[in-house]
């Protein structure tokens, strides 16, 4: 067969008739109201100024907002946030969508507004194309008229300018140290007539020594934190954001595992832990050493508890010890016995802070 006749060579035939599409050129240029109205241009230029301008006025209030309201004072204000927490968020992020929304309309009212066209190249730049951009940069700049314009400049500098402040004063919630807060929880805050009661966490129940099983592992909190007067404990101790504080630093796990187990270690004072157990029933603090995730990853037939943050791993039939992992310490353990109803208690606070290391930690006595 001929190769003039093969289907092919009818395409290409087809190809060389059909005429390229005409290039459309541009729309026609739309000018804006601001373009050709002197007016119309001095009230967006203004428009832009105010948005600058109330950007600064949100700023100053986050300020005022975070020197003047104590966070301890207002928690729970809407849908459990606190109006310390909603002032700054709103005013800060009001701050920096006023920047934003005035920076829009200033290139789409004032701005330069002609159509351009650029062609394809390769992905280097050559020198010259590099030059031009520089000057098209320079041009886009002078077109912006920030030169012409002090007004918009300069409540563009002042706002944006206030808001380098809020990233400096928050730095101030690096301090204070925690000082002694860190060394104790509520756990030792049992007295002699009422020893602290352990109860499940969320449901506040107190458990008794005979209803867990081996290898069972609870979840728990103290049982001050539900009923603190039962303790001579101030309720406004345990509300708000306190309540979260001292929830974190006591949350606990209890295990029970076979006694025989249990290899009991040294106290901070030299003394046994013998008798920190019940039954095989041991207390350990849920925060991690490491930097306080709450742990509750347990292997049963090992005793290892894992972290499942940065896979620590603690062996809690031997006082907590560190058998893997970044933690630098053992878990904390908390000395238990049984009140007159059977009911777990801790015997004492634990004997070290709980969770992770911090620079006080060893400049302080208990
Ligand atoms: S927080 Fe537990 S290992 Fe890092």
């Amino acid at each position: 067969m001929d190769h003039r006749d093969t289907p092919g060579s009818e395409l290409e035939k087809a190809d060389s008739s059909i005429e390229p599409i005409p290039d459309p050129g541009l729309p026609e240029h739309q000018w804006r109201p601001t373009d050709v109205d002197a007016a119309a241009e001095k009230r967006a230029e203004r428009q832009v100024a105010s948005l600058f301008g109330a950007s600064a006025v949100c700023t100053v209030l986050f300020l005022v907002g975070y020197f003047t309201l104590d966070i301890d004072d207002n928690w729970s204000v809407v849908a459990g946030f606190g109006a310390s927490t909603i002032v700054l968020g709103v005013t800060l992020g009001l701050a920096m969508m006023l920047i934003g929304v005035g920076v829009i309309h200033w290139a789409r009212k004032l701005m330069a507004d002609h159509e351009m066209v650029e062609m394809r190249h390769p992905a280097r730049s050559s020198d010259e194309d590099r030059e031009q951009t520089i000057e098209a940069l320079n041009d886009g700049l002078e077109e912006s008229g920030i030169g012409r314009r002090p007004l918009i400049r300069n409540s563009l500098l002042g706002a944006v300018g206030l808001l380098g402040l809020p990233a400096i004063v928050v730095l101030r919630d690096l301090g204070p140290l925690p000082g002694d807060k860190l060394l104790s929880t509520i756990w030792g805050r049992g007295t002699a007539d009422a020893p602290m009661r352990i109860v499940r966490d969320g449901i506040w129940t107190p458990i008794l020594a005979s209803d867990l099983e081996i290898g069972d592992l609870v979840n728990c909190q103290p049982d001050a934190l539900k009923n603190p007067e039962r303790y001579g404990i101030d309720p406004a101790e345990v509300e708000g954001i306190e309540l979260q504080t001292q929830k974190a630093k006591a949350s606990l796990i209890l295990l029970r595992m076979d006694p025989r187990d249990i290899k009991p270690g040294k106290a901070a004072d030299g003394s046994s832990r013998e008798n920190w157990s019940v039954n095989g029933i041991v207390a350990y603090s849920k925060i991690c050493t490491h930097v306080g995730c709450p742990i509750s990853l347990n292997e049963r037939t090992t005793h290892h508890l894992l972290c499942p943050c940065h896979q620590s791993t603690f062996d809690l039939a031997d006082s907590g010890k560190v058998l893997f992992g970044p933690a630098g310490r053992p878990l904390p353990q908390l000395p238990l016995a049984v009140d007159d109803e059977g009911y777990l208690v801790a015997a004492s606070d634990f004997d070290e802070p709980v969770g992770p290391s911090f620079w006080e930690r060893d400049y302080y006595e208990r």
